[in-house]
Order: structure tokens, then sequence, then C-alpha cells
């Protein structure tokens, strides 16, 4: 499922990203551009990360997407 449209996200994105130490909304800000546009995919995208981290997952360390060469994808013109 696409939660951030403007930026074309998804929830699976967002739980991979999770996985990789992006566990705030600030960091899947910052390197995904969750919520960057329009904003209303903010509160889905808390979700999403809000039941990830409560199964469980999405634990790892923190660490920036320019370190582990995650893509942060960008609008087409
Ligand atoms: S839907 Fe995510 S910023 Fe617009």
């Amino acid at each position: 499922m696409i939660v951030c449209v403007c930026n074309n996200i998804s929830d699976r994105e967002i739980r991979q990203a999770a996985d990789l130490g992006l566990n705030t909304m600030s960091a899947l800000r910052d390197d995904l551009g969750v919520g960057t546009c329009c904003g209303k995919c903010k509160s889905c995208a808390k979700t999403v990360l809000k039941e990830y981290r409560n199964a469980g997952a999405g634990q790892a360390p923190a660490m920036t997407a320019k370190s582990v060469a995650f893509p942060r994808r960008t609008q087409a013109a």
C-alpha cells in the first residue's frame, strides 16, 4: 500500500527503512521524504511505524540512509 502518495513511499518501504534503523518519523522524513510535501501521509506513516515497532521489529540501531545507500525517491517532473 502506498502511504505517501507525493513521494511514492509504501508501507513496505517504511518497514524496510525501520529495519535499517530509520525508526522515527524525523528519520523517515529526512531520508525518504515521507510527509515533506502535502503532509497528509504523516498519520498513516506513524501508524505503520508504530505497529511495526510494537510487533518487535525495526529496532535496529539508528543509521542514516547515506550510510546504507538507501535511495531517496524524488517526484517525477
Ligand atoms: S502524501 Fe506524503 S507528503 Fe503528501
